[in-house]
């Protein structure tokens, strides 16, 4: 096993009434201007935004309101909350939403603490940022477990990048599953979907013989998509929807990280796709894993076998291992066929005229991934996406 410190910072209140029962000893924690930021209007369907307002109002809080959060969020975006945050001496930033509204906030609270750009701070100079707004946030979309850590996903939209900057962890999160039900079926799919993929590729990073980690990401993988199945049955099931909003953390607050180097091949790729095609992350993820893993299969026979057997059930009686492995990957594909989710990039409606070079020029190669992938088998895979 690797070296490793593990330490968390991020206080979770998990549960029905969540909000209403913790939120008011948290805001007595911070000053009087809080920052409601949101992304496109869900909450102010859903009641969410109704009653945030009320326990806010209730503190005594002076709320400034910074909406229009948009999914694959912009740094232009940061810079406007940024602005509005020094502006107002915001004292917390309340995030409410999904991963992206999550993300934009981490880097707002980072941006509004210094002059220079944080693009330019943190990857020109490789510096990180060491002052933060404080940050709560409440989740209502589940699947990318950004509440959990630090790293915020941007995309710059002139230099064409949808990369990762550094930002604060969040003080303490708010995960009601109640507040999730309103999500459209394609976003909860979308999302299990994700925290799935942050399971594998967590799990076919470095050490790649047994472990602990790795033991406890099976059950989390095994929980994702017994749980996905039993939603898709039936949308009202608090249960299965609870399980997944806690798996969706699991797989993003470093506990299957401990002692792990990870792969994150397929987020790489995905995220230049989203940086050229504003895509949905879910999606785009269900269709580049398959494709990835057939070109990953002779470096990663023995953790793909594991895969086969202790997540799908396969059976590993008389197979060798390259044949298990090949199971997992049909495994998977068929899975990513029977919860709907697209195949090609065509059904997502890429354009054919897309800059597939160009994505794969600008794809960021992973350390822990078991294959050294060139720029060239990048373009093809992604070829091999289209259709
Ligand atoms: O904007 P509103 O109107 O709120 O609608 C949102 C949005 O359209 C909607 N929604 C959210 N909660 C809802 C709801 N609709 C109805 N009822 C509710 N309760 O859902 C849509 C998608 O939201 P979004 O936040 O964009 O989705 P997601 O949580 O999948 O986040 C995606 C972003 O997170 C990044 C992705 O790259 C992408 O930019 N990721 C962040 C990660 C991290 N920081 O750890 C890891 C991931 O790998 C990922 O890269
Ligand atoms: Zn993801």
């Amino acid at each position: 096993m690797n070296t490793f410190t593990y330490s968390y910072p991020t206080k979770v209140y998990f549960g029905e009434r969540s909000a209403a029962k913790n939120l008011p000893a948290e805001l007595a924690k911070v000053g009087k201007n809080v920052m409601l930021a949101y992304g496109g209007g869900s909450i102010k369907k859903n009641g969410v935004y109704d009653e945030l307002i009320c326990i806010l109002k209730n503190a005594g809080k002076n709320v400034i309101e910074f909406s229009g959060i948009m999914s694959n969020p912009t740094y232009a975006k940061v810079q406007e909350g940024a602005k509005i945050a020094k502006e107002n001496a915001v004292d917390l930033i309340l995030a409410v939403g999904g991963g992206s509204v999550i993300d934009c906030c981490k880097v707002i609270s980072a941006q509004a603490k210094i002059s220079e750009e944080l693009w330019e701070f943190e990857t020109q100079k490789h510096l990180s940022p060491s002052e933060f707004i404080p940050m709560g946030a409440v989740v209502t979309a589940f699947g990318t477990g950004a509440e959990m850590n630090n790293g915020a996903v941007i995309t710059h939209e002139e230099k064409k990048i949808k990369g990762a900057l550094w930002g604060a962890f969040y003080s303490f999160a708010v995960l009601d599953p109640a507040y999730t039900m309103s999500m459209p079926m394609k976003q909860v799919i979308s999302g299990a979907f994700d925290s799935l993929s942050h399971c594998m590729e967590t799990y076919m990073g470095t050490p790649r013989e047994t472990n602990l980690s790795d033991e406890i990401n099976e059950a989390c993988q095994r929980n994702i998509i017994r749980n996905l199945r039993a939603t898709i049955k039936n949308n009202d099931d608090i249960s299965a929807r609870s399980e997944l909003v806690w798996a969706a953390a699991m797989a993003e607050n470093g506990m299957l990280k401990i002692g792990k180097v990870t792969d994150f091949q397929a987020h790489m790729l995905e995220h230049q796709l989203g940086a050229y095609t504003d895509c949905n992350h879910g999606q785009g993820l269900a269709v580049i894993h398959p494709v990835l893993y057939c070109h990953m299969l002779p470096k990663a026979q023995a953790q793909f076998a594991r895969l086969a057997v202790n997540v799908w059930g396969i059976s590993p009686v008389g197979k060798s291992e390259e044949q298990l492995a090949e199971e997992f990957i049909n495994a998977l594909s068929d899975f990513i066929k029977e919860i709907g989710l697209p195949t090609k990039f065509v059904d997502m409606g890429i354009a054919a005229d897309t800059d597939f070079k160009a994505i794969a020029e600008s794809t960021v190669l992973t350390g822990g991934c078991c294959k050294k992938f060139t720029k060239e088998e990048l373009f093809d895979i992604l070829s091999e996406c289209y259709d």
